[in-house]
């Protein structure tokens, strides 16, 4: 089926800001909090946030696919499969920390043709298309053009569990920590991926993500001219378990540390 990208861009970036403002709207309210493991939280807040982003798009497109956090039931459709998380930055959301955001992607054919993110506390809409460009506000983005590790401000991120992947990454943390200006953790990969698409940070990696966590925010920093992939370097999937993703310029220098670490 042929899709016209741009509608569906325009469509998607309308949800995100319902989505947003919803969001927004219950900030300071007391929240009802279940947990889905040790500390990985889910409010009602997320999942009311998933039903009106699922419900205008279950109208508008019958018969897609939906890959979003809060669902038990997860369905591919080759013709077109969104990938939603309804609050990327859960936690954050909770203590009243502002960052956080809605993730919405679009896959055709599997390829990610459209990503959107948007946070509602800055009014933020990052958004891309497969081939034209990624934009923040409607404002062409690049990422930075710094090319040495040593003048890098890098972000990352840690999985909810004490599981393998957390007590790699902290040994990864010290070693990237000592070879660049700085490491931040802002709790919400969605944001990290966008802030290196707009310049804001060079590098990012993370382990154990899902594909909500990423979908989106990958081709936006695609399409701001960055570069990701797995930590050794191979090719990227929004199904993997390890992402890098920095301006390209210091990919290389990145992947050298990591490779001791991995
Ligand atoms: C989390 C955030 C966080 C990352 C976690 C994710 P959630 O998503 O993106 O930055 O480190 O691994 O699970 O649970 O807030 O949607
Ligand atoms: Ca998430
Ligand atoms: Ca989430």
């Amino acid at each position: 089926m042929k899709y016209d990208i741009d509608k569906i861009k325009d469509f998607a970036i309308g949800v995100a800001l319902e989505a947003g403002k919803f969001i927004l709207k219950n900030m300071k309210k007391a929240l009802k909090i279940d947990y889905k493991g040790r500390v990985n939280m889910v409010t009602e807040v997320d999942k009311d946030s998933q039903d009106i982003i699922i419900s205008r798009i279950s109208k508008e497109f019958p018969n897609a696919g939906i890959i979003a956090e809060e669902s038990d039931t997860k369905t591919v459709n080759k013709n077109i499969t969104w990938i939603i998380d309804p609050l990327d930055g859960t936690t954050n959301f909770v203590h009243g920390f502002q960052c956080f955001a809605v993730s919405i992607a679009a896959e055709i054919d599997s390829k990610i043709i459209l990503g959107v993110v948007y946070d509602p506390v800055r009014k933020e809409m990052f958004y891309a298309t497969n081939g034209a460009g990624a934009y923040l506000n409607g404002k062409k983005i690049h990422v930075s053009r710094i090319s040495r590790l040593i003048d890098s401000l890098l972000v990352t991120g840690f999985p909810y569990e004490l599981n393998q992947y957390f007590y790699k990454n902290m040994e990864l943390f010290k070693a990237l920590y000592e070879k660049c200006q700085g490491v931040r953790r802002t709790g919400a990969a969605t944001i990290d991926l966008c802030y290196l698409a707009c310049g804001r940070f060079d590098g990012y990696w993370e382990f154990n993500l899902n594909p909500w966590d990423v979908a989106a925010g990958s081709i936006i920093v695609k399409e701001a001219g960055g570069k990701i992939s797995d930590m050794k370097g191979g090719d990227f999937s929004i199904y993997g378990k390890e992402y890098l993703a920095t301006n390209g310029l210091i990919h290389d220098e990145m992947l050298e540390v990591i490779r001791k670490y991995i």
